[in-house]
């Protein structure tokens, strides 16, 4: 196994030591394949499109799935929403949300200043933590998007607001066997959100419409669900993007493609979506059956459970390389795909996009002086990976 695969594993084994083995004996979970307390467990990317596109037989609302998590939090509306004609019509509402462009602005905007920093900070031969920048750069975006108002505009307020997106996170740990919460749980989530989410009912009113807030009141998303709209995005586009920030900073160094990349700098939407391929920060989908049905031969209850295993799914076309082409089965499945197909793409890409950049800018290669992964999380990531400019 080369170095960046190696390490790679040792990320996920950090975050839970089972996932190695479970996505890696998930190889064989092809097309798909029933694992005693795990349910349906799929690793084949068309099998997995097929189910993520099927809104009549699979739902995220049942038991198993991440709807059912967050309907014991934000309350039954939440089923309206979250899956079936209600989020369809609020996916609809929302399709413009986010794109290339204004993704793009925003991130240069927001953490545009304090990704210069950090490049000023390499150039003068300092050492970066990239893995803490990217903590502190989702949490700059985040604070941006929820109208967050922040105690002081410096990196450890923002380390904060990462951080209370993780906690929320994390109370999906623990739920893979079962997405019943314990009420103590129910009642801490529910105060963090309420917290998170104390200015979003404002700022929505009176927000310019170039802000989000101001944005889903002109394309007349309700006050309600812009708040669920917002915790939504504070709790999937956190530990994410900031997961696939650091790890795409590593794998480019560890398989040696700096260089090339630097050379040919247009290549930096490979590098990016390999980063994404390669490390799928959401190594998991969970989905739950709605009606009896068949897949692949297999017979499907209403009721059971399904995981897809995306990370096995995108990375057994091999490791990373800026020469693999567009894999049309596996598209962009570690965004997901369907109709809850990830509403953040374009700001996960255009953060990663921005950090490579600032690397790349410096001129010089950079090396990685040390690493630690981060142990016990929901979405595997890097603790800490310090670098510095090569001499
Ligand atoms: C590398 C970073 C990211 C990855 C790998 C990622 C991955 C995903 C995946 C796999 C899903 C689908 C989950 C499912 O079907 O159950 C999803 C949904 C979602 N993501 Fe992302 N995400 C990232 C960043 C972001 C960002 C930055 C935001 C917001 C700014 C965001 C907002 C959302 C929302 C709102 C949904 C729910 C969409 C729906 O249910 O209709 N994500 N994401």
């Amino acid at each position: 196994m080369d170095t960046a695969a190696r390490h790679e594993l040792r990320v996920l084994a950090a975050a839970n030591p089972a996932l190695p083995l479970l996505l890696t004996i998930g190889r064989f979970a092809r097309p798909i394949r029933r694992i005693p307390r795990l349910g349906w467990v799929v690793s084949d990317p068309v099998t997995a499109r097929l189910i993520l596109n099927d809104a009549t037989h699979f739902t995220l609302l049942g038991e198993g799935g991440v709807g059912h998590l967050w309907a014991q939090v934000l309350g039954d509306w939440v089923y309206d929403v979250f899956d079936g004609p209600g989020h369809h019509a609020l996916r609809t509402q929302t399709r413009e949300l986010f794109t290339e462009d204004n993704a793009a602005a925003l991130v240069r905007r927001v953490i545009g200043p304090r990704l210069a920093a950090a490049g000023s900070q390499l150039a003068g031969g300092g050492t970066v933590d990239v893995a803490d920048l990217a903590r502190v750069m989702v949490g700059r975006i985040v604070a941006d998007l929820l109208g967050l108002r922040v105690a002081s505009d410096d990196d450890a307020a923002y380390r904060e607001v990462f951080s209370t997106g993780e906690e929320l996170a994390a109370l999906a740990l623990g739920t893979t066997t079962s997405t019943v919460l314990e009420p103590a749980t129910v009642a801490r989530a529910k105060q963090i959100v309420a917290r998170m989410t104390s200015n979003v009912a404002q700022v929505w009113r009176t927000a310019p419409a170039d802000t989000l807030l101001g944005r889903c009141r002109e394309l007349g998303v309700e006050m309600r669900h812009t708040e669920g709209l917002a915790t939504l995005l504070m709790v999937a586009g956190t530990e994410t993007a900031a997961s696939a920030m650091a790890r795409t900073v590593a794998l480019l160094h560890d398989t040696g493609a700096q260089d090339r990349l630097r050379a040919e700098p247009q290549r930096l939407p490979d590098a990016v979506r390999e980063g994404l391929r390669v490390s799928t920060p959401a190594p998991l989908i969970g989905r739950s059956v709605r009606a009896d049905t068949d897949v692949a031969g297999r017979r499907l209850r209403a009721g059971d459970r399904v995981m897809i295993l995306t990370w096995t799914a995108n990375t057994a076309p091999g490791g990373f390389s800026l020469d693999r082409s567009y894999l049309r089965d596996n598209r962009q499945l570690w965004f997901g795909a369907g109709r809850h197909l990830c509403l953040g793409a374009p700001v996960a890409r255009a953060e990663i996009g921005a950090l490579l950049s600032t690397l790349l800018d410096t001129g010089r290669p950079y090396r990685i002086v040390a690493r630690r992964y981060r142990r016990r999380v929901l979405i595997p990531s890097y603790e800490m990976l310090r670098v510095s400019l090569a001499s």
